[in-house]
């Protein structure tokens, strides 16, 4: 099974800067050396650095023009549409894909590329799962959001609840994701709007205060098998989890995701499910305690990637 990392440097999504360097403070702490021993096939299918040295790179992160001007947008919008080409064509190789960020604006390319890609190997129909590990719903509308932070929005995106604006640059042909199709857990920092969306929308979610005394992994299977949907994909936010597996996050909420419950439940996952594409979103470097981030990160990919390359050779045996 070959693994694409590909990076997302952009943190114009998020209220806080910092996110754009999270994919090459990852390398620089030594993630693909980390992640290729074991003779997994794993490598950066673009270079985060040279994505920094680039024209919406370090430079344009420097001095972010305001939240909500078409200048910060414009700059979410170019790396958004840049991923979403990037993960389509890995996808349409065959690869097993892990994006790395960045704010978590990410989703909207990440998702659509990967259902672009699905469809020209799988055919129109594919029906595209999302299982979304956050503190938030990301399910803010231009209308809705509070703060103009696009890293609250992709889902309002990849579910098309606001079709006639494009804040995304990414067009609006089809849903990616069907609203039943997608799976929340960790939710505890909700805006009013994304209440009503979830409620109006019947959206399968696991706030956080409902899984108490619950098991994450065989909670999570239950719905997962509940759904039907052929090929799934997992963004898991950073700040889904307990503040103390990751703090370096831009908006901490306390009392998250334990991360050895989510370290079994991913094992349980990658175990029963196609999933094609695994997301790390809101790592900020800038930020204390990226180290453990980083950490955390690391052990959750590893999970991931045995489990998806277990699942590659039943599928590549039985082919
Ligand atoms: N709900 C808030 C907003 O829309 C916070 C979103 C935080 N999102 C994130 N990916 N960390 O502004
Ligand atoms: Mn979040
Ligand atoms: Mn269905
Ligand atoms: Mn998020």
């Amino acid at each position: 099974l070959q693994v694409a990392l590909i990076p997302y440097v952009c943190g114009a999504g998020a209220q806080t800067p910092g996110c754009e360097q999270g994919p090459l403070d990852f390398e620089l702490r030594g993630l693909s050396d980390a992640l290729q021993a074991s003779g997994r096939d794993v490598w950066w299918s673009v270079d985060p650095e040279a994505l920094l040295a680039g024209p919406y790179g370090s430079s344009a992160h420097r001095d972010l023009p305001p939240l909500g001007s078409d200048e910060r947008n414009e700059i979410v919008v170019w790396h958004v549409r840049g991923l979403a080409d990037r993960v389509e064509e890995d996808v349409r190789n065959g690869a097993f894909v892990v994006t790395l960020g960045g704010d978590h604006s990410m989703a909207a390319g990440s998702i659509t590329g990967l259902a672009r890609g699905l469809k020209k190997t799988m055919g129109a129909d594919v029906r595209l799962g999302l299982l979304w590990l956050d503190a938030h719903a990301d399910l803010n509308t231009l209308a809705t959001t509070p703060s103009k932070a696009l890293h609250g929005m992709p889902l309002s995106q990849v579910l098309g609840l606001d079709v006639a604006h494009d804040p995304f640059g990414l067009g609006h042909d089809a849903v990616v994701v069907a609203p039943s199709h997608l799976l929340y857990a960790g939710l505890r920092d909700l805006d009013p709007g994304e209440v009503d969306f979830i409620r109006d929308m019947n959206i399968h979610s696991f706030p956080m205060r409902d899984l108490v005394g619950k098991d994450l992994a065989s909670t999570l299977i239950a719905a997962m098998a509940a759904m039907d949907v052929d090929v799934w994909a997992i963004s898991l936010d950073l700040d889904g989890l307990d503040p103390a597996f990751a703090p370096a996050v831009g908006t901490p909420v306390a009392g998250g995701l334990n991360h050895s419950d989510v370290l079994q439940a991913l094992r349980a996952i990658m175990d029963r499910f196609d999933v094609r594409l695994f997301e790390v979103a809101e790592h900020n470097p800038t930020l204390k305690g990226a180290g453990v981030n980083y950490q955390t990160a690391l052990s959750t990919l590893q999970v991931v990637l045995d489990g998806a390359t277990q699942r590659f050779k039943i599928r590549s045996d039985a082919a």
